[in-house]
């Protein structure tokens, strides 16, 4: 029988990019009930994914998993980061926001980061794991996919943001793909 597995994101962006990789695993996906909201108090990307898996699953006694991912500009040190989410109201609000501070500047490089942490159901923390996929911040948007600061991501290796990407290229190279590919060989070893 399946083990039903907790997936800790009320963001539907994410939810979209996490669910293929999770599909044909022996996990059933269950997503977290809707009231429950926890706070990222973490000062790392790692620190919160924890967060979340752990509170996740200690609500709901099941295993649970939980990422926590965002932007880090090198010109800008490292922000949005841990705050990319709350770094304006809206998409558009958060990347006119980053260009403005970026106005001017050549030094583009950035990084998005994701940490993914698994739970077990009395909440300990059976694996972490981190991926990175490094490119630089265009001068304006460019694509029409994806979610977030996609459409001003670009990513040197394939020429294109990730708003220009088709999913499964961007699942392959994505910080979050890169995370999945270093968690999978490990999730049938978990108990
Ligand atoms: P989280 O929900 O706390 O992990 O916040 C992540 C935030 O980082 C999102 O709301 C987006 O703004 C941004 N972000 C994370 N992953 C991506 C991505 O793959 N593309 C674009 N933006 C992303």
């Amino acid at each position: 029988m399946k083990k039903p597995l907790v997936l800790a994101t009320g963001n539907p962006g994410k939810l979209n990019e996490m669910q293929p990789y999770l599909a044909g695993l022996d996990w059933e996906l269950q997503l977290k009930p809707p009231e429950l909201e926890i706070e990222e108090t973490g000062d790392t990307f790692g620190a919160n994914a924890r967060l979340k898996a752990s509170c996740v699953a200690e609500a709901t006694g099941e295993w649970a998993v939980a990422d926590d991912s965002g932007l880090a500009v090198e010109a800008l040190g490292g922000a949005p980061g841990i705050y990319s989410a709350r770094y304006g109201k809206t998409d558009a609000d958060r990347i006119s926001r980053l260009l403005t501070e970026l106005a001017g500047r050549s030094d583009r490089d950035a990084r998005f980061i994701c940490a993914i942490a698994i739970a077990r159901p009395d909440g300990t923390i059976a694996l972490a794991v981190e991926g990175i996929c490094p490119g630089r911040i265009l001068e304006a948007p460019r694509g029409t996919g994806g979610f977030g600061y996609d459409p001003i991501f670009y990513v040197p290796e394939y020429d294109m943001t990730f708003a220009e990407m088709p999913l499964d290229i961007k699942q392959k190279c994505s910080h979050r793909g890169r995370a999945f590919q270093a968690l999978l060989p490990q999730l049938g070893e978990i108990q």
